[in-house]
This record gives structure tokens, sequence and C-alpha cells, in this order.
């Protein structure tokens, strides 16, 4: 239809890199692409921290063992941000509120469509990458590895790079499933079970299905670690 929808379309998380770094000015260009992502009321509450070193690298990867921090040309970590809003605050009153599941969506929707921006700008530009939620798993950790302080938090990675290896575009769930006309339209078993064998082919039958693996995430209560990192931060 047009670049940029085409570009949108031909998305594929990569999680294998060459050596190629990011040159710094080409860095920082999509980075700002990313800032340029819309936000509520134009509170930018989020915050990026740029992991570009070895030295750190290993230690968030000693953290939670995602091959792509290593390998990565740079491991951006989005992180809700509310520690700026204090600052403003208490420029005219003590009074802060900070918590609340409200607040946490402000912050973490920015920090998402941020990062989306910034992976779809990576793209536009020859590289790839790849989001990493699965830091949340040791928000406590990762928080103090990166230095945040209290009203921030992790919200997920992303890690970019030159891609070394790049899958077939993952097909999604039909559009018909997924929108409805003007009123909410439950999808039916059927739906479910049709995707299942469609995922099951795309990944040549090498994973589980697509529901069980829905079933290992919401099959069970959620883990811990966000929340009490939450608790940590003084956002819950
Ligand atoms: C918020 C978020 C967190 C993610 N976290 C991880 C992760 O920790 N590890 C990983 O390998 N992929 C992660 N992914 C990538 C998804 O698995 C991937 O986007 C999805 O399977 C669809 O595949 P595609 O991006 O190649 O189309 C994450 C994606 C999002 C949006």
């Amino acid at each position: 239809m047009n670049e940029t929808i085409d570009l949108m379309k031909k998305h594929v998380s990569v999680r294998n890199f060459t050596d190629e770094k990011i040159p710094a000015d080409v860095l920082k260009e999509i980075i700002e692409a990313g800032q340029a992502a819309s936000t509520w009321k134009n509170f930018q509450s989020y915050s990026i921290v740029l992991v570009q070193s070895d030295e750190q690298k290993q230690a968030l990867f000693d953290v939670q063992a995602q091959k792509s921090i290593l390998g990565c040309s740079a491991f951006l970590v989005m992180a809700g941000d509310l520690n700026r809003a204090q600052k403003a605050v208490n420029m005219y009153q003590e009074e802060f509120h900070p918590e609340g599941v409200e607040n946490l969506l402000i912050s973490s929707v920015d920090a998402a469509l941020a990062g989306q921006n910034i992976l779809l700008a990576a793209e536009s530009l020859g590289y790839s990458g790849v989001m990493v939620g699965l830091i949340r798993e040791k928000s406590k950790e990762f928080s103090q590895v990166l230095g945040l302080p209290d009203y921030t938090y992790p919200v997920f990675g992303i890690a970019l790079g030159k891609a070394s290896r790049v899958n077939e575009v993952k097909p999604r769930l039909p559009y018909e499933v997924v929108v409805s006309d003007e009123k909410y339209q439950e999808n039916t078993k059927a739906d479910i079970e049709a995707y299942d064998q469609v995922q099951d082919e795309y990944s040549n039958h090498r994973f589980n299905k697509w529901s069980e693996r829905i079933v290992e995430q919401w099959g069970k209560p959620e883990d811990s670690a966000t929340l009490e990192n939450l608790k940590d931060k003084k956002l819950m």
C-alpha cells in the first residue's frame, strides 16, 4: 500500500545479531523517533536506560539470561517514570500521589508507545530487534543494576542490532477475530482452534500450541515480582 505500511507488516522479532554496532548518531535518531510517539497529556512518563557496554549487558544477562541482551548492539530499558513528576509536583507542594492502577497504565502505555516507535524506526533503517518483557520477572534486580530510583520501574527492554537470523513473518489472528463491528463479539472455541493450527504450521510443530502457551501464562496466579517491585518503588 505504501512504504510505511509495508514495513510495519514485515515486522519480525529478531533475537540473533551480528557484531555490527549501530552508530551513535543513528541510535540517537532512532530514539528521538521513539520520543515522537503520542504520550498522555504530553507528560512523557517514561525514561530510557541505554545499555551498550559489555559489562552492563553481562550484568543484566546474569540477572535474566536472554541471549538477545548479550548479542545486541544496544539494549534499551523502557522504564515507567513518575520520578520526574515528583520533582515537578514538589515545585508547588509536598503532596504527591503516584500510586495506583491508572498511573501505572499512563506510564506503561507511554513507555510502550515510545518503544514500538523505536523498534519500527530501527527496522526502517535496516536494523532489527526484540522487546524483552521477561526482565519484569527480575524487576528488583534490574532496577538495582540500572540504578532505577523511587517512582520508576522497568516495563520492557528492547534489544537492537543487525540481524544474523530472521524468522518468517508470524501470522496474526484473522482480522474478523480481532475486530468487531460496532459491538464486542466474543471469540469461539473454533476461532482459537483455527489459530492454533495456523501457529502450529508456522512453527513447523516445534512448539506447544498457542492456546497451551496461554494456559502457561493465565492458568496460574501471576508471578509476584512486578507487584513487589512496584510496592518497593512506592507505586502501589
Ligand atoms: C511487551 C513485549 C515483551 C516481549 N518480551 C519478550 C521476551 O522477553 N523474550 C522474547 O524472546 N520475546 C519477547 N517479545 C516478543 C514477542 O514474543 C513477539 O513479538 C511475538 O511472539 C510476535 O512475534 P513477532 O514480533 O516476530 O511478530 C515481547 C514482545 C512484547 C510486545
